[in-house]
C-alpha cells in the first residue's frame, strides 16, 4: 500500500531504525503486564500483536479485545460507534483534570457540545487563527538561535513550550492573569503526576481510594480552576465594553460566543473552563510530541532534512498561507504524518462494549469487553506496511498518501469522537516545523531516545539536541 521507492528506502536513516522497544514472544504473567502497565504501556505489546488482526482474551481489565484490522476498527469506532463507550480506566485518569469538557463527557452532554464547539475548528476558523501561531513559532526560533553554538538542549522542552504559548495567543490572546509560565509549570505538573496510569484504577479500586498521582496533581488542577475562571471573568468584562478587537476572534471569543445550533443555548462558564482546560490538555503535549519526534527523525534523515529546508525555502514569506494551501508544505506534513505513524502521541484508544457485538462476523465482543484499538501497534502493524519500523515520509506525499488505507492509519481517531482539533494541531505543526527548518538545523545528542506512554508518546528523557544555524541564514 505505501511502498517507498527504492532509492528513497536505501537512503533514509542510513538503515537505522527509529528506537522502539523490541516485542517479545512470551506471554506476560499479570504481575509483569501490571507493572509494565505502570512503567511503559508500549512494552506490553508482543510479537503476535504486530502480526494478528484481532487478538482475544482474559487480561487484567477481564474480557480484551485488541483490534488492528481496518475493518473492525470502522465497525466499533464508526459504523456501531453507539455501543462503545470511551472506557472506565481512560476516563478515571483524564476525568478529574479535564472535567466536563469534549474529551471526557458522554452521551447527550457530548453531542451538544461536540455541535456547539464544532464551528471553532472547522477549516475556515482555524485558517482565521493559523496567523497568531506564527508569532510563538518565530519566538521559538530566535530564542533557540541564540543560545550558544554547540549547546546540548532539551528540545522536548522547547516544544512543549512553543505549543503552549500557541494554545495561549489562539486561545486568549495570550492574557493569561498568572503569568504563562506559572500555568504552563502548572500544566507540566499535571501530566506528569495524573499522566501516569494507577496500578488501583487497573484494579479497579473505587475512586475514592487516595491515588498518589491523583493527590499530587491536585494542586496544579485547583491552580487551573482558579485561572481559568479569572481569564474567563476578565474577558466577560471587557467584552461588555468593548466588541472583539477587529474582527479577530480568539478561542475563548469563540466559546464565550458559541450557541448549539439545535436548542440556540451557549455554555455554560463551568463548561467553558472546562473545554479551555481540555483544548490545552488535549491539544499542548500532543501536538509537543508529534514536532519532537519529528525534529529527531529528520536529525537521523539527512537528505530528507535537506528536501525539507529546500521546500520551506522556496515557500516564501508567509508560511501560514503555504501551510494552508495544503500544497506548499507538503514533505513538511508528510514528515509530521510519518512521525505520528512511528510515535503517535496518543498511543492508545480504548473502549467498553455496551451490548454483544460482532464484528463481521469474524469476532464476537460480548458486553463489557475492553476493546482497546493501539495506533502505536497498527500503524507498525505487519500486514497494513511496508518497512513498518522504517522513517519514509514518501508514504504520506500527495500520490501515496491517498492508497493508506483510512483504518489503518489512526493518529486523531475516527468516527463521531475523532480528534475536533486535528486540523488546528496539522496547520500548527507544519507552522512550527517549517519556521525552526527555515533557519535552524538539529543534531540528535546523546543515546538514542526512549519512546515512553504516558498519556502521550514521549521520549523518556527529553530530546536532547544540538541547534545550529543553518549555513548563510542570520
Ligand atoms: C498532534 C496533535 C493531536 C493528536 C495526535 C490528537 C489526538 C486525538 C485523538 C486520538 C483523539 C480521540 C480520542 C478517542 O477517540 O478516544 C482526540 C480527541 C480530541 N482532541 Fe485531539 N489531538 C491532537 C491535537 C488536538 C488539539 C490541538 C486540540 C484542541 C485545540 C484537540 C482537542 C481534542 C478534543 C476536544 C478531543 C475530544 C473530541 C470528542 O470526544 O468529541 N486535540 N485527539
Amino acid at each position: 500500500m505505501t511502498a517507498p521507492n527504492a532509492a528513497n528506502t536505501a537512503r533514509n536513516v542510513h538503515g537505522r531504525r527509529p528506537p522502539a522497544p523490541v516485542p517479545g514472544d512470551r506471554e506476560l504473567s499479570r504481575l509483569e503486564l501490571l507493572l509494565r502497565l505502570r512503567q511503559n504501556p508500549l512494552t506490553i505489546w508482543r510479537q503476535r500483536h504486530f502480526r494478528e488482526p484481532i487478538v482475544a482474551g482474559e487480561g487484567i481489565f477481564g474480557y480484551g479485545v485488541v483490534l488492528s484490522a481496518p475493518v473492525a476498527i470502522r465497525h466499533v469506532l464508526v459504523e456501531n460507534a453507539a455501543n462503545y463507550r470511551k472506557d472506565d480506566l481512560q476516563r478515571t485518569i483524564l476525568a478529574p483534570g479535564l472535567g466536563e469538557g469534549l474529551l471526557t463527557v458522554e452521551g447527550e452532554a457530548w453531542k451538544r457540545a461536540r455541535r456547539t464547539l464544532a464551528p471553532l475548528f472547522t477549516p475556515r476558523a482555524v485558517a482565521a487563527l493559523a496567523r497568531r501561531m506564527l508569532g510563538p513559532a518565530e519566538a521559538t526560533a530566535q530564542r533557540m538561535a541564540r543560545r550558544r553554538p554547540g549547546r546540548v538542549v532539551d528540545i522536548a522542552q522547547d516544544m512543549t513550550r512553543v505549543t503552549y504559548d500557541i494554545l495561549a495567543e489562539t486561545m486568549f490572546s495570550n492574557a493569561i492573569a498568572g503569568g504563562a509560565d506559572a500555568f504552563g509549570k502548572a500544566l507540566t505538573r499535571y501530566f506528569e503526576t495524573q499522566g501516569k496510569i494507577d496500578p488501583l484504577d487497573i484494579l479497579g479500586a473505587p475512586a475514592w481510594v487516595p491515588r498518589l498521582g491523583r493527590w499530587m496533581a491536585r494542586p496544579a488542577i485547583s491552580f487551573f480552576e482558579t485561572q481559568v475562571a479569572a481569564i474567563i471573568a476578565e474577558r466577560q468584562a471587557l467584552r461588555r465594553h468593548s466588541p472583539p478587537p477587529d474582527g479577530a476572534p480568539d478561542l475563548l471569543d469563540a466559546l464565550l460566543a458559541a450557541r448549539d445550533p439545535e436548542t440556540g443555548t451557549g455554555l455554560s462558564e463551568a463548561e467553558i473552563g472546562a473545554n479551555i482546560i481540555t483544548f490545552i490538555g488535549a491539544g499542548h503535549e500532543t501536538t509537543a510530541n508529534a514536532l519532537t519526534w519529528s525534529l529527531f527523525l529528520l536529525s537521523q534523515a539527512p537528505e530528507t532534512q535537506e528536501a525539507l529546508e529546500a521546500e520551506v525555502d522556496a515557500a516564501g514569506d508567509d508560511l501560514a498561507a503555504a501551510a494552508l494551501s495544503g500544497s506548499g508544505l507538503a514533505l513538511t506534513r508528510a514528515v509530521i504524518e510519518e512521525a505520528m505513524r512511528l510515535y503517535p502521541p496518543v498511543p492508545s484508544l480504548s473502549r467498553t462494549a455496551l451490548a454483544d457485538d460482532a464484528v463481521g462476523g469474524r469476532c464476537f465482543i460480548p458486553k463489557g469487553a475492553l476493546v482497546v484499538i493501539s495506533p502505536y501497534l497498527l500503524h507498525r502493524h505487519k500486514t497494513l506496511w511496508r518497512e513498518p519500523d522504517r522513517f519514509h515520509p514518501e508514504r504520506f506525499m500527495p500520490g501515496a498518501r491517498e492508497t493508506i488505507e483510512r483504518y489503518a492509519y489512526l493518529p486523531f481517531g475516527a468516527g463521531p469522537r475523532v480528534c475536533i482539533g486535528q486540523q488546528f494541531a496539522m496547520v500548527e505543526a507544519s507552522i512550527v516545523l517549517a519556521t525552526l527548518v527555515r533557519t535552524l538545523r538539529f543534531e540528535h545528542a546523546g543515546e538514542p531516545p526512549t519512546p515512553v506512554h504516558h498519556v502521550t508518546l514521549r521520549p523518556r528523557h527529553g530530546m536532547p539536541m544540538r541547534v545550529t544555524s543553518r549555513k548563510g541564514i542570520e
